[in-house]
């Protein structure tokens, strides 16, 4: 029985991530482990007194690269999510429109096609003109897993599936590690993919609060009808549309959290970990949690 942290799957998921080393105990490891994950750095006496940390490489991680990532304590950001923090808590926070009740009740009482109807028809805010279309949502309709990401973007505008860009390929990777894809009959192992957005906004900024509140309701009611029994909200949108708390990701990621009782795991957004790559142990952290709550389950 490999040590937890050297369990196959999560081995699969650090690599799939592109995360080179995480911390373990030295003395967690036989001589075999380490052989075998750190094949540059010969064989290790063994632990004496107090146990030490030490970097476990991934099997196929370049031998140049010595320092390890090391994970930050529980509640003590690393710099750069501190710095992701810190612009997110100064960007000014207008209020949260309200959407009409009725608009509410109507998408509440929707099945799958007509609620997919009604988003693509959907002009209720100024993204309903600018899109090519609608982008509804992509996978099982009855998913144990539910990803929740944040609004389409050129592609997903042009295609009309959520996360087919870059972002999507890392998405799929991350999924793919934890036996989980987009497109299957398994509802075990088929993921459904939507975002809080369903309208590409221009230029891909942010969407705006007006926008987020008439697209709630649907996000909502697919999230009913698909009834996963694990929520994956990827960035600061997803998460704080599912959480309704306005703080920043990198503090929403290290709570638990539920949505009508079904747990939401937060985590960074693909797109964000393409451009901060050092962040990408603190996901794999967040899909490890993910799924240890599954098999909770
Ligand atoms: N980013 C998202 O959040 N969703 C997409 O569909 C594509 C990129």
């Amino acid at each position: 029985m490999p040590h937890p942290l050297l369990d196959p799957r999560r081995l699969a998921a650090l690599n799939a991530l592109g995360v080179q080393q995480a911390w373990v105990p030295r003395d967690a490891l036989d001589e075999t482990e380490l052989a075998a994950l750190m094949p540059h750095v010969g064989p290790v006496a063994p632990a004496a007194g107090r146990r030490q940390p030490a970097a476990v490489a991934r099997a196929d991680a370049p031998a140049a690269r010595a320092e390890p990532v090391a994970r930050p304590a529980a509640g003590v950001p690393a710099t750069s999510a501190q710095a992701a923090d810190a612009a997110a808590a100064a960007a000014p926070r207008a209020e949260q429109p309200t959407v009409a009740a009725q608009r509410v009740e109507q998408v509440r009482a929707l099945a799958w096609e007509p609620l997919q109807a009604f988003t693509e028809a959907c002009r209720a805010c100024k993204l309903g003109g600018m899109r090519h279309q609608a982008v509804f949502g992509v996978g099982h309709a009855q998913a144990r897993v539910m990803v929740v990401g944040e609004a389409p973007g050129a592609e997903e505008d042009r295609v009309g599936e959520p996360f087919v860009g870059a972002a999507g390929k890392l998405l799929d990777n991350m999924l793919r590690a934890c036996g989980l894809q987009r497109h299957g009959d398994d509802p075990r192992s088929t993921v459904y993919v939507a975002n809080v957005i369903k309208c590409r906004p221009p230029g891909n900024r942010n969407p705006e609060p007006d926008e987020i509140a008439q697209c709630l309701p649907i996000l909502r009611r697919q999230i009913e009808l698909v009834r996963p029994r694990l929520l994956l909200a990827l960035g600061r949108f997803a998460a704080q549309s599912l959480t309704g708390s306005s703080e920043p990701i990198g503090r929403l990621r290290q709570r638990a959290w539920d949505w009508q009782g079904i747990p939401v795991v937060v985590s960074y957004h693909p797109a964000y970990l393409l451009r901060t790559p050092q962040d990408k142990a603190k996901a794999w952290a967040d899909l490890c949690r993910a799924q240890d709550l599954l098999d909770a389950l």
